[in-house]
């Protein structure tokens, strides 16, 4: 069967035009049989490396945040589902022989929310899945989720400010006294346990509003003892009308004060040793206003298809982070090559491919843009270095 898809996908005229021979050999899943009568590099592009695996077991959730299309203020009642019982075991069955590092990033709605959610995560940990969380971490946790948490591979903490009023205006019932006092267990559980403490970051959706506080979240998290601050941005969904908005809504903010914001988050975390990183897009976004580039022979710099996995709470299969349409279901597939393969995921790398995006790459702001050919050379190097 993948055989017959490869030959398909081959058949698209640009993929042949765009294919440049290199001696790399196989994507990492292919086989020679898979491939008879196809030369390995006409695939060189097309081959995957596969990388991020986010789970969403549910979409219900313990707070109400302004921003959030699946579980938030905006939500539809009627989506506020959990997923099927065989959800995570297929999910955890799919990536067993085909993704070099089986892991699961859990997120939601809320994960914590879930009844008995540390049952889910010790499933998968005794079938040697290594498991990552996103969480809100909002609630006051028992000593079993204390646990539970201490156990996982990575715990990445949504916190956008670290200004009560601000955090409660668009994360609506978040309680920041909860979450920093959670991380002390997590950390006392550590040192008490003599076990270490798993990797934690503060995850910030920023938005105009917020852009402020960015330098003192950093001083928060190393208050924390939270080595990694990530900034991602607040995306704005077609036809909702958030009132927590873009970093690049400026309102009285002017774009030289937004940069100089971010210049003293970075020194301060700088200052501090905690490691910031912002989502590629944004700086870009801040530096070129949106679409200003976006002319012929420029792409967005982005490798989702080529290694993202996005299992939505009702089985839909995203290869991309931020809204690009689903490109199989979990319910439909057999296998990672099915997915990656499949007709809806190569038309997504052919977009980016060529330049000519789609609507949702078109007002990406988390990926920054690049000249085709930068694009290529970079993929190039992506698809070429394991790890
Ligand atoms: C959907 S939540 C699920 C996990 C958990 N409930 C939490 O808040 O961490 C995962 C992340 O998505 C972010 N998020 C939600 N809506 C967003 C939006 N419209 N744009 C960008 N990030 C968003 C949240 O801030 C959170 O960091
Ligand atoms: S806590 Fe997470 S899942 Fe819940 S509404 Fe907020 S962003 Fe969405
Ligand atoms: S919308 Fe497009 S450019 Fe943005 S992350 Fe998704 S696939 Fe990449």
């Amino acid at each position: 069967m993948i055989f017959s898809m490869i030959k398909n996908i081959l058949k698209t005229k640009e993929i042949a035009d765009i294919a440049v021979p290199l001696d790399d050999g196989l994507p990492d899943f292919i086989t020679k049989d898979d491939v008879v009568d196809v030369s390995a590099e006409q695939l060189f592009y097309m081959r995957v490396k596969p990388e991020d695996v986010n789970v969403m077991p549910t979409t219900k959730c313990n707070l109400k945040c302004e921003y959030c299309l699946s579980s938030g203020k905006h939500a539809k009642k009627e989506d506020l589902i959990d997923a099927a019982d065989d959800f995570v075991e297929n999910i955890a069955n799919l990536l067993k022989n085909e993704h070099p590092r089986p892991h699961m990033i859990l997120s939601g709605g809320e994960i914590t929310f879930m009844k008995d959610w540390p049952g889910i995560v010790k499933n998968l940990l005794a079938n040697k899945v290594h498991v990552m969380m996103i969480t809100n971490l909002a609630k006051i946790m028992d000593d079993a989720e204390i646990e539970t948490l201490s156990s996982l591979g990575q715990i990445l903490i949504s916190i956008d400010t670290p200004d009560i009023e601000l955090a409660k205006k668009f994360r609506s019932k978040t309680q920041l006294e909860n979450i920093v006092y959670n991380i002390i267990r997590i950390r006392s559980y550590c040192a008490m346990k003599d076990i270490a403490i798993p990797p934690l970051s503060f995850h910030c959706t920023l938005g105009s509003q917020t852009i402020r506080s960015l330098p003192e979240l950093v001083s928060m998290a190393h208050a924390c003892g939270v080595p990694h601050v990530h900034v991602n941005e607040v995306t704005m969904h077609n036809d909702i009308n958030f009132e927590y908005k873009p970093v690049t809504f400026y309102g009285e903010r002017t774009r030289q004060e937004t940069i100089s914001l971010f210049n003293d988050a970075f020194s301060m975390a700088n200052r501090l040793g905690v490691r910031i990183s912002v989502v590629d897009g944004l700086i870009d976004a801040v530096q070129n206003p949106i679409n200003e580039n976006l002319t012929a022979g420029k792409t967005r710099l982005c490798f989702d298809p080529w290694k993202m996995l996005l299992f939505g709470v009702d089985g839909a299969i995203h290869t991309c982070c931020n809204g690009y349409p689903a490109v199989s279901n979990l319910y439909e597939v057999s296998s990672l090559k099915e997915i990656f393969f499949g007709s809806a995921n190569t038309k997504c790398k052919t977009e980016l491919l060529t330049g000519e995006l789609s609507k949702e790459c078109i007002r990406c702001t988390r990926r920054k843009i690049v000249d085709i050919d930068d694009f290529k050379i970079q993929l190039e190097d992506y698809l070429s270095y394991p790890g």
